[in-house]
């Protein structure tokens, strides 16, 4: 890992990177959202740059300093996330590290709710599908080499490589957020990446630092292979 970066295997190349979790409105002051903490993709954003990468890093809402020479799209929601991706485009590498709302409310509320004061009734929000950032990307004419996540509670590698297929990247990284110890929000990632083959490759639990240089390592590798 430490000879990519030496060597600077990813200099002149654009890489764009997702990251954080999305927000999406309710009303004013109220939102739809998850525990995503941002730091894998940070990370990542951080070591590709190291590798001598142009890197542009669309985040959701989360708390940590820009990296190093990296430029940084501060977005909300998914639908924000998409059109700030479409706007770095064209890239060479995309990694999607952000943990997206996969539902937004169907309206958001012009001012801030009340609850109905004549009944002890609850509340049923209307949620409709957001887009697929990761796979609106991989589906166009200038399509980068494509590199997804799956944060999966079961069937691990069996659910990312589905997503591999359906949303036709090159290779997936497997993520088990049911281990308290690594994964959302912890400071240490353990993950295997699928590649088209269905060959699966075992990253050990390591700092998110020191596993985000492993996989650009290897991501670059596999860039250049292709
Ligand atoms: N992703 C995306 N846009 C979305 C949903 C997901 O770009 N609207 C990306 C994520 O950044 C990740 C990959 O797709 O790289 C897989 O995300 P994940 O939530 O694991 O899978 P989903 O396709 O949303 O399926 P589900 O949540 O139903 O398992
Ligand atoms: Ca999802």
């Amino acid at each position: 890992a430490a000879d990519c970066f030496e060597r600077g295997l990813l200099t002149g190349r654009r890489v764009l990177i997702t990251a954080g979790p999305t927000r999406e409105a309710i009303d004013p002051v109220r939102y739809v959202s998850n525990h995503s903490s941002g730091k894998m993709g940070f990370a990542l954003a951080e070591a590709a740059a190291e590798a001598g990468a142009a890197v542009t890093l669309v985040s959701g809402p989360v708390h940590l300093p820009t990296p190093q020479r990296v430029a940084r799209i501060d977005v909300v929601s998914a639908r924000d996330m998409l059109a700030a991706c479409e706007g770095a485009m064209p890239c060479d590498i995309l990694i999607a590290a952000a943990a997206v709302a996969d539902y937004r409310p169907e309206a958001v509320a012009s001012q801030k709710m009340k609850k109905d004061p004549g009944s002890d009734d609850g509340l049923t929000l209307r949620l409709v599908r957001n887009p697929d950032i990761l796979a609106t990307l991989a589906a166009r004419a200038d399509r980068p080499f494509s590199v997804g996540f799956a944060a999966e509670t079961e069937h691990l590698l069996d659910y990312a490589a589905r997503k591999l297929k359906s949303k036709n990247l090159d290779l997936i990284v497997a993520n088990d957020v049911a281990n308290p110890q690594i994964g959302f929000n912890s400071e240490d990632n353990a993950v295997s990446v699928i590649d088209r083959a269905l060959q699966a490759t075992r990253f050990e639990q390591a700092s998110k630092g020191q596993i985000a240089r492993q996989l650009i390592a290897f991501i670059a590798a596999r860039y250049h292979q292709s």
